[in-house]
């Protein structure tokens, strides 16, 4: 397998976030976001790793984006810290903040790497969770405060747009498992953050392409391919829910098909957070959809959880011969079901994989890290793109999850992630085997 296997108009990138990356987080007039708040909850991130310098991304950008070059990498996709620009969410902004993204967006543009924007990948600011956060329908109004401010600072610059990153996952894990920031639960609470995650991406999808003609715009999805635990009835049942859930429920109203309601009942609560417009409003006709793939899920039927009846069949319970740090099953051909899946929407959008990657427990030995392991979970996740593309399907770009090792969430700095090794003590960079690897692979013709 090599490069042109892919076609010249492929596009090839690394993908990064500004919580996980950034660190400086009260630097030049930054305010809070609720994942600065909510690392600082007991119990919440294992052994309580925080993010206050994380990979120090914000003093450190001009070293990661010479190894991005080192490494052949011409796509760089990154996020923008909401509270960094508007530390009170809405009102006043920040202008040393604004500068720092000018800078960056500056820097790619002259190394000659395509910068890739999101603009929303978890950290909304503190100030507006005190009003509700994503539950209260006022953050359609934030969030275009928010887009307005970037979009007259970098919007002359930045080509590529992507709304939101995972709306299943920080609805799910923000607002209804609570293990996420904010850290509430319940329906009550999922339900109209879920919507408003819905309506958001469609309203600012709108904006950006009135203010700026020009641009592409996407935004990024979860999804993990659903194997039933057996051929049992009802444990097919059971994985169609989980399905709906994991994968279905923001892609179609986005394709103009409504909410999967029809097929998991328990999502009929999201009807009461509707307005008499928004059926006309969820639908939006992106010029990309990026996909992000890690595992597959095995489903079980289960009595004992409410409302969807069924339950994950956790990778280690089921001996398999390849799990990752993160517990997930190393499956490859889950990304190809998932394009699959994704190309046989009628009218779906141009596809990337905007994330997909794996995390080992590295270790630097004489100066290099031999992770051998990823190496061979990304050929293999690749072989399977390839395939896909050369079925046909719909797929335009792959992003590897992601530069360096940063700070993963709930997971705090366990699970590493990066092409690129950092020791969070002293923040020296090393390239690993897979950096390399991939490096080597993009310098072919
Ligand atoms: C995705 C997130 C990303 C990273 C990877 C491992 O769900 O978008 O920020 O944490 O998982």
């Amino acid at each position: 397998m090599v490069k042109a296997d892919f076609g010249a108009d492929f596009q090839w990138g690394v993908s990064s976030a500004a919580f996980q990356t950034e660190g400086a987080w009260d630097a030049d007039g930054k305010g809070a976001s609720i994942w600065d708040t909510f690392t600082k909850r007991k119990g919440k991130i294992r052994s309580a790793h925080h993010a206050q310098q994380a990979s120090d991304f914000y003093n450190r950008y001009p070293e990661d984006l010479a190894l991005i070059k080192e490494m052949y990498i011409p796509n760089f996709r990154f996020s923008i810290s909401w509270p960094r620009i508007l530390p009170n969410g809405t009102g006043k902004p920040n202008s040393k903040g604004l500068d720092f993204y000018e800078r960056l967006v500056d820097h790619c543009l002259e190394k000659n790497i395509t910068p890739w924007v999101t603009l929303y990948h978890w950290d909304l600011p503190q100030t507006l969770q005190e009003k509700g956060g994503w539950t209260n329908r006022d953050v359609l109004s934030w969030l275009e405060e928010y887009t307005a401010r970037i979009v007259g600072h970098i919007g002359d610059r930045v080509r590529h747009w992507m709304v939101l990153n995972e709306p299943t996952v920080f609805t799910a894990a923000g607002y209804f498992f609570g293990v996420h920031a904010p850290g509430m639960t319940g329906l009550p609470n999922f339900f109209p953050a879920a919507h408003h995650a819905a309506l958001a991406m469609g309203k600012i999808g709108r904006l950006l392409h009135s203010e700026l003609p020009d641009v592409l715009v996407g935004t990024t999805f979860s999804c993990s391919s659903i194997h039933p635990a057996s051929g049992r009835q009802r444990d097919i049942a059971a994985a169609k829910r989980a399905d709906v859930l994991i994968n279905r429920l923001f892609i179609e109203p986005i394709l103009g098909m409504g909410y999967p309601i029809a097929d998991l009942k328990a999502l009929t609560g999201i009807e009461k957070y509707m307005l008499a417009d928004d059926e006309r409003l969820l639908p939006f006709d992106f010029d990309f959809i990026g996909i992000q793939n890690y595992t597959r899920e095995v489903v079980k039927h289960s009595y004992f959880v409410p409302y969807i009846r069924a339950r994950l069949v956790p990778a280690k319970r089921r001996k398999v011969p390849r799990v990752t740090e993160m517990g997930w099953e190393v499956y490859p051909e889950a990304i190809y079901e998932m394009i699959k899946k994704f190309s046989d929407y009628p009218n779906i959008p141009k596809l990337y994989i905007t994330e997909n990657g794996t995390a080992f427990p590295d270790r630097i030995t004489d100066g290099s890290v031999a992770d051998h392991q990823r190496v061979q979970y990304l050929q293999d996740h690749l072989s399977q793109v390839l395939r896909a593309k050369q079925d046909g399907l719909n797929v335009h770009g792959y992003f590897v999850w992601t530069l360096t090792d940063n700070f993963e969430w709930a997971e705090g700095y366990h699970a590493r992630f990066g092409l690129v090794h950092v020791d969070f003590e002293t923040q020296q960079r090393v390239v690993k085997d897979s950096g390399k690897w991939y490096g080597a692979f993009l310098a072919e013709k």
